[in-house]
């Protein structure tokens, strides 16, 4: 055992702030609502349902996470968010289609209290949109300054203690590091310049980091994956971590790679396509934005499987992802996978996966977590990047010089031992080798 970290306690109550009130944003408020009021449980969600190991295996220690770690109670969660579309969140879960009317509908009132403020938006980041509901500003620092507003005053009307901003907008147009990105004091000068460099999303990371608030990236956009973001974080103290959930066949493709890998079996090609209906897949048919999501879901192999330490397993490896617009699916996706390994001797074989999974059924938990992980993180004092999120992420922002982690057990071991860690309890290596030790 070692000294547990200083953690502030979580008093009060916590505003959980989303820029992007559609599919996830409007199924993970549905959700807590449902679950606050014992009409549902919090499957999927790791910090609700998941137990953790302390001491040795003899110990019999297991608690719940969340009564190991000092984390927000729902009970004392409020949201709110911004988008270009007036609806409110019932509207929005209306029209997201996630969620049945028998649902949704006992929740009518709590969900229409959730009306959008206007958002930052540009058609140049997000092309297949369009919507009234958005700020008007001199320069892009007149509106990172009305963004602050909006979250002062949704603190006060709502007497919170704390907030944490999710991104759960849609995924802004691909683009690499500018020399704006490149440092705080370039950004600023960017901001008041309107450098058109600077995405919306960086605009309200800027405005959430800037008073200290935790920032969530859960699309693939850069946001706060840019060398300014981090120095604005460091100077701040406060948590950031991304980027894109990993929710349906990047799931899938964790979880698969890391057991062949294991066992050294060899993978000549892994296809991946998707078909969904959202709108999400109507954004990502827009080939600029869908350029984001390829470059965050093809990284994942490369990593897992190592090419440059096994070349004769994986060197020659064609993997290829394709997202298909398919209205008829809603959100409703279906992700195909065809993986053609090789085992003994070279001998082919094939793995199909054809995945019919639901988006935001498999996002929402992952919402809930991040923000109760990157409040507690917050009161942990905790700064910068949080590497031990990135179970939940595709492409898990990381420091320079280091490759990230995508394993989802070795992610889960980092997640869980960081927990313990701050806590004061043994990290969990696995070795037990005292179990076996002569007693004599
Ligand atoms: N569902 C999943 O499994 C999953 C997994 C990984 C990442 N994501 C990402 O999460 C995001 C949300 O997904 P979704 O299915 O809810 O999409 P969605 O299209 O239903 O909702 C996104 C909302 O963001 C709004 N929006 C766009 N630009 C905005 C801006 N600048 N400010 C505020 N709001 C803005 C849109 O109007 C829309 O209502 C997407 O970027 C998606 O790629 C989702």
């Amino acid at each position: 055992m070692t000294q547990p970290i200083r953690i502030e306690p979580a008093t009060g109550r916590l505003g959980v702030l989303t820029p992007g009130m559609g599919a996830v944003a409007t199924t993970f408020y549905a959700g807590v609502l449902a679950i606050r009021k014992g009409q549902a449980l919090p499957i999927g969600s790791l910090t609700q349902m998941g137990h953790i190991r302390l001491g040795k295996r003899t110990d019999n220690r297991n608690p719940l996470i969340k009564d190991m770690v000092p984390l927000a109670g729902l009970d004392g969660l409020v949201f709110g968010g911004w988008d270009p579309f007036p609806d409110n969140a019932f509207e929005a879960a209306c029209k997201a289609g996630v969620l049945q009317a028998k649902d949704l509908l006992p929740l009518k009132a709590e969900l229409e209290a959730i009306r959008p403020m206007p958002a930052v938006f540009d058609q140049n980041w997000v092309r297949r949109l369009d919507g009234p509901n958005v700020k008007q500003g001199e320069t892009k620092m007149d509106l990172a300054r009305q963004l602050m507003e909006d979250m002062q005053r949704f603190k006060a009307e709502n007497q919170l203690d704390r907030l944490v901003v999710v991104w759960c907008a849609s995924t802004e147009v691909y683009e690499e590091p500018q020399a704006v990105h490149m440092s705080l004091e370039a950004f600023e000068q960017g901001l008041r310049n309107s450098d058109p460099a600077i995405a919306p999303s960086q605009i309200y990371a800027y405005a959430a980091l800037k008073q200290g608030i935790p920032f969530d990236n859960g699309a693939p956009n850069l946001t706060v994956d840019i060398p300014a973001m981090v120095e604005l974080a460091n100077q701040q103290r406060v948590p950031v971590c991304g980027k894109d959930f990993k929710t349906g066949q990047t799931l899938m493709k964790t979880i698969l790679a890391p057991g062949l890998k294991a066992r050294m079996l060899g993978i000549r090609g892994w296809f991946s396509t998707n078909i969904l209906g959202n709108r999400d897949g109507e954004v990502l048919d827009d080939p600029d934005s869908f350029r984001s999501k390829e470059v965050s879901k093809l990284g994942v192999l490369e990593t897992v499987l190592q090419p440059e330490a096994y070349p004769e397993l994986y060197a020659d490896l064609y993997h290829k992802v394709r997202i298909n617009y398919y209205p008829p699916h809603g959100d409703n996706k279906e992700g195909w996978d065809n993986i053609d390994i090789f085992g003994w001797l070279g001998y082919p074989m094939q793995i199909k996966v054809d995945f019919l999974c639901r988006d935001s059924i498999l996002a929402a938990p992952i919402v809930l977590d991040l923000a109760l992980f990157m409040d507690l993180a917050g009161r942990a004092g905790q700064k910068g990047i949080q590497e031990w999120l990135s179970f939940y992420f595709k492409s898990p922002q990381h420091a320079e010089g280091l490759y990230p982690e995508h394993d989802l057990f070795i992610q889960q071991t980092k997640l869980k031992n960081t927990l313990r860690h701050w806590m004061g309890e043994d990290l969990i290596t696995h070795l037990g080798a005292e179990y076996y030790e002569d007693e004599n």
